[in-house]
């Protein structure tokens, strides 16, 4: 049965999400307030870069299951529920999420709506965040119909977001309100009517398994890439020991991708916001703390393993790198590996230029001096090394004899470990420096 909802925000999460409710049958309005961006979406112009998205977009704007607007007052009147999906950005220095956003859009939906709706947050919000909330509706706000509070986190990754969303591993519902968890439960109906398994949950609770979830795929990801320090030292080989440690059912082999350290819009600001409230509660995450702190070395470390591979002089050296974002799949800059290497090899003297396969639209300001080609051969042409920093599947099918062919010295560093060693050497690649097993 179609649910009528309508989502406040259309970053990310908000928009993938409001496009898969409409694809579920559910009659969707997504409302933001940048006015440019909503009459950019009514034309099918997607604001970020999403595999499938546009065409689910307008499939589903075509068969009228979905609808833009800027407009909350008259979006949130006659709905079931209302998601929001507004940011929650790291405040500088304490770490903690800014939730002047969340608050400001809860109070508008509470004050507009006119009948009992059940506001749902999706944004990453601190434990303790949607109890607030629910105590600020009973006690100062006192909308003139009932709101409920739920929490129901997302768990989807860029460049897969539909799919993950579509398919989840799990769902939660966290309220304390039994007309909220029916209405999530009508909402997500056809989901957990094939199989996908919900879990209903305290509020606290739901805040805090998409801390949790995120934390500790982190700490994961730390783990392999210290161990491929190790395997280096030792002459073992992580993609091997990664494959011995992940066959066990209890570890599982997801997430033990050793690479130049993780990044993204979720997974630093998740960790600090998880450290943050730890230490508000008197409690401490030491794994947490030291997988933060190992990370953001790991991330300068490279620039230095990369000058070193060059010879260790890298004044007035053309370098090359391909993929710049922070994985492959995404047009997403944010806390990317490359915004701590490339200036610490420009500082180093090296010119670089780059290529990556979604040409990030804000390249231009995060590293203004990289020169970017559209073209991976210019970007290679004259290069005294390629340093791979993103997986970007593509990479794998350029033509590696001809980039080899166009460098001044064709040496590869692959951070990411996506290439065939004897491979790339038949190519005409002189070396080859993978992550956590030996050069070739
Ligand atoms: C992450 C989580 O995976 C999602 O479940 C979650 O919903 C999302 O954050 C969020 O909170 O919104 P995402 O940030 O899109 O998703 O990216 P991931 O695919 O998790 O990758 C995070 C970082 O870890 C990337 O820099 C990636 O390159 C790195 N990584 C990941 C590795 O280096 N090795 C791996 O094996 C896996």
């Amino acid at each position: 049965m179609s649910v009528a909802i309508t989502m406040i925000g259309t970053g990310y999460v908000g928009l993938v999400t409001g496009a898969c409710f409409a694809e579920m049958g559910h009659d969707v309005i997504c409302v933001d307030r940048d006015e440019a961006k909503v009459e950019l979406l009514r034309r099918n112009v997607m604001p970020i870069y999403e595999p499938g998205l546009a065409e689910l977009v307008s499939a589903n704007v075509a068969a009228g299951q979905l609808r833009f607007s800027t407009d909350v007052s008259a979006s949130v009147k006659g709905r079931d529920a209302v998601f929001l999906a507004v940011g929650t950005p790291s405040e500088t220095g304490s770490g903690r999420a800014d939730l002047r956003f969340v608050f400001k859009a809860a109070f508008d939906v509470a004050m507009e709506v006119d009948k009992p709706t059940v506001i749902v947050t999706k944004s990453t919000v601190p434990v303790g965040t949607n109890r607030k909330l629910a105590n600020l509706m009973a006690t100062d706000l006192q909308p003139r119909h009932r709101v409920s509070v739920a929490s129901n986190p997302e768990f989807m990754r860029e460049g897969a977001a539909i799919s993950d969303f579509m398919e989840p591993d799990r769902i939660v519902f966290g309220s304390d309100d039994a007309s909220a968890i029916e209405v999530l439960e009508r909402i997500y109906k056809p989901l957990t009517d094939k199989g996908a398994k919900a879990l209903v949950t305290g509020l606290e609770t739901a805040e805090l398994i998409k801390y949790a979830a995120n934390a500790f795929l982190a700490v994961k990801v730390t783990f392999i890439n210290e161990i491929a320090d190790l395997c280096e030292k030792v002459g073992a080989d992580v993609e091997v020991l990664a494959t011995g440690v992940g066959l066990d059912a209890r570890i599982g082999k997801a997430f033990l991708k050793a690479g130049p350290g993780w990044g993204g819009s979720c997974f630093p600001k998740d960790t600090k916001a998880l450290i943050a409230t730890a230490q508000d509660f008197g409690s401490q995450v030491r794994t947490v703390e030291s997988a933060v702190s190992a990370n953001d070395a790991r991330k300068r470390a490279m620039a230095g393993r990369i000058a070193s591979l060059c010879g260790g002089n890298l004044a007035g050296k053309k370098l090359a790198i391909f993929g710049l974002t922070f994985k492959g799949g995404t047009d997403d800059m944010r806390e990317s590996p490359s915004l701590d290497i490339v200036p610490l090899l420009q500082a180093l003297g090296a010119r670089v230029h780059g290529h990556d396969p979604s040409n990030p639209r804000s390249l231009s300001t995060d590293l203004p001096d990289l020169i970017h080609h559209v073209d991976p051969l210019e970007a290679v042409d004259g290069a005294e090394a390629l340093v791979i920093l993103t997986d970007w599947p593509e990479f794998r099918s350029y033509e590696m004899s001809a980039v080899a062919k166009r460098m001044a010295q064709p040496i590869l560093i692959d951070t990411r470990n996506m290439y065939d060693g004897a491979a790339v050497l038949a190519a005409g690649f002189k070396r080859y420096y993978p992550i956590g097993r030996a050069p070739v």
